[in-house]
């Protein structure tokens, strides 16, 4: 009880609307699931693990059912994607609060080919992949808008249903539809390639990981691992090396697409990755909509994209870069947002400042601004505009001196006390000499969650905008049980079943409870799960185990409809690994065969939706 309770909850006559309305403490209800390992997954006792959307499944009418002999491009464009991630939920109609009717907004990250094509082990993926099973990995990537009903059901209970003829369905593939670019490195010779000699458009969307939703009510999409599709020498590309070099572009990718397309070689299109690794702004009501490449937010290994309103009106996007030793950035739009004229809002993100996190040992966040011309951002460091400080801002933000982090998977900005946590997955390369106040674990395969707080303005409205927070560790990751650096810390009535490892992407209530899901658990033989916690109060950091994915899988995407009634869950690579994480699953042989559990079908990543029987919260 640390805080002034909710500040953002009772905003004054001319503050901007918060994006969700908090209620007061609501205490936790539910059995915990126990920690284990095996292939299905496990929910809280009383509710349902309805399974939406799996790989491969039909999203329009004239779509072919899913047939993982006989896979084509084609079929993969109009059926849902690979490895779902981050989920987004759009009320219908648009501006309700629907909890029953909406869109499900849902990221697609990469793909695993050993569980993908029948007779491709791991490893063996790039040199044996066809032609044409690139071009279903191709078509795989991206994201799926879908339209989504919550019907009654004969059991006198209720059950989601896609809307297979909807208007709104959407699927955005790795090479279609042409996007814009925008903001100020939009048209820059470094963005100009064969395909594209303007340097303002760019097809697809690459390892679509975590991301946002604006108080505007658009999509953003976190461009994750895209040096994964680029293959070459890039120590031989010239003026690009350097770039290449830092987004571990190299020789032996995960992805084979350069044997198809020269596109993604890089010795033969050396600007082709910089038209990749942005944050990509889609409007989910608009089907016909030109998604647009916001160029201000920086292009790094962009994981997640939460906005925050100050109380200015100006809006904070929050985001890490998922890399060893990378940083956290902040964007604070110049306009503001006007509740009463969203539209305005449209173009916000093309204009306002990037930075990035650098966290002193005495307890103060400051962060830096990464602007063409300021400090060592000049050209004799290689800047000439400000559009290469954003092509290449990790390197700028290392100028900076900002905080090399443990892996920065998803922030979440809380609903009500505005104060922001960030996941740290893992570090399995930080050594003693590089450990510092914010990172203090060496080979932190652990990972942590880091609690940064805005200053409070007069009326105790937190200030997102401010370039000094304070912070300090929320959790560590690990069990309290172990010694040493691995333990874990938490509040101290954790449970054998509460506590957590590997933090990856977190979502809040409208309880203003914190949902951490894990990518990481492996290391101590069990699976993946969801865990809730309190982030003030006598329970602060008591984390509770409310879901458990199947053996290889990896939970993602937590996201709730308005009133809690439905959390949307994505479980991605099902099936791939033991429960020591050993990967060793594949299409014939794997671990799990999620979520179908029959002999011919391949485990399939997929979106489940959780509800209670009968009604009510979740996790209450
Ligand atoms: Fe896409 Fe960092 O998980
Ligand atoms: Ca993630
Ligand atoms: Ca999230
Ligand atoms: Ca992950």
């Amino acid at each position: 009880p640390t805080t002034p309770a909710n500040p953002l909850a009772n905003p004054g006559p001319n503050a901007p609307q918060p994006t969700v309305a908090v209620l007061g403490p609501v205490p936790f209800g539910f059995a915990e699931v126990p920690h284990g390992a095996d292939d299905r997954m496990h929910v809280a006792p009383g509710y349902t693990a309805q399974v939406l959307l799996a790989w491969g499944d039909p999203l329009f009418p004239d779509a072919p059912a899913f047939d993982p002999l006989n896979q084509t491009a084609a079929a993969q464009a109009r059926q849902l994607g690979t490895e779902s991630d981050f989920l987004a939920w759009f009320p219908l109609p648009k501006g309700s609060k629907s909890a029953h009717h909406g869109l499900l907004c849902i990221n697609h990250e990469g793909g695993v080919a050993e569980l993908m094509f029948p007779g491709v082990l791991r490893d063996e993926a790039f040199d044996k992949l066809t032609a044409a099973q690139v071009a279903v990995e191709m078509s795989a990537q991206g994201h799926t808008i879908v339209e989504l009903i919550r019907e009654p059901d004969a059991q006198g209970s209720s059950h989601w249903k896609v809307v297979l003829d909807s208007p709104y369905q959407r699927r955005i593939t790795g090479i279609s539809p042409d996007m814009q670019i925008t903001g100020p490195a939009a048209g820059h010779p470094r963005l100009r390639t064969a395909a594209d000699p303007t340097g303002k458009v760019a097809p697809g969307g690459l390892n679509c990981c975590s991301g946002g939703v604006t108080p505007w009510g658009t999509l953003l999409i976190g461009e994750e691992n895209i040096n994964q599709y680029f293959t070459g020498d890039p120590s031989t590309t010239g003026t690009e090396s350097r770039n290449h070099m830092r987004m571990a572009v190299g020789p032996d990718q995960k992805f084979p697409w350069h044997r198809v397309d020269a596109r993604f070689d890089v010795n033969q299109a050396p600007h082709e990755p910089n038209r990749y690794g942005w944050v990509i702004e889609v409007d989910p009501y608009d089907p016909k909509s030109v998604p647009k490449r916001r160029t201000a937010l920086g292009r790094y290994k962009h994981e997640g994209a939460a906005c925050a309103l100050d109380p200015d009106g100006r809006v904070a996007v929050y985001m890490g870069d998922d890399d060893e030793h990378e940083f956290i950035y902040k964007f604070v739009t110049a306009g503001r947002h006007d509740a009463a004229h969203p539209e305005r809002s449209a173009n916000l993100l093309d204009e306002g400042t990037l930075y990035v996190a650098c966290f002193d040992a005495d307890g103060v966040l400051r962060w830096l601004p990464l602007v063409f011309g300021q400090g060592p951002l000049t050209a004799k460091r290689g800047f000439y505009s400000q559009a290469d400080v954003l092509i290449e801002a990790r390197h700028a933000a290392s100028l900076l001196g900002a905080t090399p982090m443990d892996r920065s998977e998803d922030i979440e900005p809380h609903p009500g006390t505005g104060k922001v946590y960030a996941m740290l997955t893992k570090n399995k390369t930080r050594q003693p000499e590089t450990c510092d106040a914010a990172n203090p674990r060496p080979v932190n395969v652990w990972g942590h969650v880091i609690e940064m707080v805005p200053p409070l303005d007069a009326s105790a409205r937190r200030t997102h905008a401010a370039t000094r927070f304070t912070w300090s560790i929320f959790l560590s990751g690990g069990d309290p049980q172990a010694e040493g650096d691995a333990k874990g810390v938490y509040h101290p009535l954790v449970s054998r079943d509460g506590w957590l490892q590997c933090p990856d992407n977190a979502a809040f209530d409208r309880a203003g409870r914190l949902w951490i899901a894990t990518d990481g658990m492996s290391r101590q033989g069990l699976c993946n799960g969801l865990y809730a916690m309190h982030t003030e109060g006598t329970e602060r950091a008591l984390p509770r185990q409310f879901f458990r994915a199947p053996l290889g899988g990896e939970v993602a995407g937590p996201c709730f409809t308005p009133d809690d009634s439905t959390l949307f869950l994505s479980i991605q690579h099902p099936g791939q690994s033991n429960a020591f994480g050993k990967k060793v699953g594949h299409f014939a042989d794997p671990t799990s065969r999620f979520p179908d559990h029959v002999p011919h079908l391949p485990p399939r990543a997929a979106v489940v939706a959780i509800y209670k029987a009968g009604a009510g919260p979740i996790g209450s």
